[in-house]
């Protein structure tokens, strides 16, 4: 069984550790939050240690595996100093998207996880449904023939004014990861960003993509639209079909090129998902499954390399907000 801690104790770190006392491959053995009010608030409803420094904890408990579930400046700049400490005190690192904020930083944990020989995973929980599964199962049996292309979208209310790029870099790690799932490499990137009535950043977006492999698609993302309805969809075609994937486990359609019939998968009443936080679940799951199996760190499905390279994705996409160009993902 691992030893797990979880550092960052907000409402995502409460949420990660619930989940690892719910797993049986893990043992929650202890919280950081330098904040000492949420720190000893989780501590105490979960019946562990709880800490301020994480130097402190990684030597008091030595954990296994570490979830870091911080926060900061764009959702993601507080993450780099406790996955570095994590990774050098030899952890698995299980980390919240955005890898980071600031893509240098992001290589500098992919690279020290390497060095290390460690896994390090990246929370990209939307990809880890069965019916997210079932889809890429399709693709890779050649169901769809030759992609061709993609149309991804997500919406949600997300009020927050913090920095320009919020909507982008702290909402589409995950469509951008779900898009790679399928299609693989994105190479190029056009974006036109909208500021919605009363809003100081660029709350709406679209961006127009083309992948390495040839296949060309776009992404349309809000944070402007309240909760209620369906939130997300995903849709790859090729010459042999297409599916569309609505809200990552709710409901897969499969329609065959050249048929009328189509092949559904509905989120089941026994066995199925009950709602956001299966997703949680899923992923933390799969994440201790491959710990535990020693699968090679290069290997770890949401690694730490889909989060950098969703992340350089949104950076091209920023410089072409700015620019008015196409860029070149680097
Ligand atoms: N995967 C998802 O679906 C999903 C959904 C929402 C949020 N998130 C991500 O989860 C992360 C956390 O979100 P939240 O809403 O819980 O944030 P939050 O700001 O409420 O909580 C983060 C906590 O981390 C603590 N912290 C910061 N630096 C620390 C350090 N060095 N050591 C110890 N504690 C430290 C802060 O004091 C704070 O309490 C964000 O990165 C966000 O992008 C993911």
């Amino acid at each position: 069984m691992l030893r797990v801690c979880v550092i960052g104790m907000g409402p995502i770190g409460n949420r990660h550790a619930d989940m690892y006392r719910s797993d049986s491959l893990a043992q929650l053995v202890g919280v950081c939050d330098v904040r000492k009010d949420r720190a000893d608030e989780a501590g105490k409803r979960l019946g562990v240690p709880a800490f301020t420094s994480v130097a402190e904890m990684l030597k008091s408990l030595k954990p296994d595996v570490v979830s870091v579930t911080t926060g900061g400046y764009e959702y993601g700049s507080d993450h780099y100093e406790p996955t570095m400490l994590a990774l050098e005190a030899g952890c698995h690192v299980l980390g919240e998207k955005p890898i980071s904020n600031e893509i240098a930083k992001g290589e500098e944990m992919v690279a020290l996880a390497k060095r290390k020989n460690r896994c390090y995973g990246i929370n990209l929980n939307h990809r880890f449904t069965p019916a997210g599964r079932l889809a890429k199962k399709w693709v890779d049996e050649g169901k769809l023939g030759h992609l061709l292309f993609v149309n991804m979208s997500m919406w949600i209310m997300n009020p927050a004014e913090s920095s320009p790029w919020f909507h982008i870099k702290a909402l589409h790690p995950h469509t951008v990861d779900v898009m790679r799932y399928y299609c693989g490499d994105i190479s190029h990137v056009h974006c036109f960003a909208s500021k919605a009535p009363g809003r100081t950043i660029w709350s709406t977006a679209h961006f127009s993509m083309r992948f390495r492999n040839g296949v060309v698609g776009g992404l349309t993302g809000s944070y402007d639209i309240q909760r209620g309805h369906p939130m997300e969809r995903c849709e790859v075609a090729g010459t042999g079909g297409r599916f569309v994937l609505e809200d990552m486990w709710r409901e897969l359609n499969y329609y065959p090129a050249g048929q009328v019939e189509r092949t559904v998968y509905s989120n089941p009443v026994f066995g199925g998902f009950r709602d956001f936080e299966d997703t949680f679940r899923d992923r933390i799951h799969v994440f201790l499954e491959q710990v535990t199996a020693g699968v090679a760190p290069e290997k770890i499905d949401g690694s730490g390399e889909d989060g950098l390279a969703a992340q350089r994705v949104l950076q091209a996409a920023i410089e072409s907000i700015q620019t008015g160009k196409t860029i070149e993902v680097r």
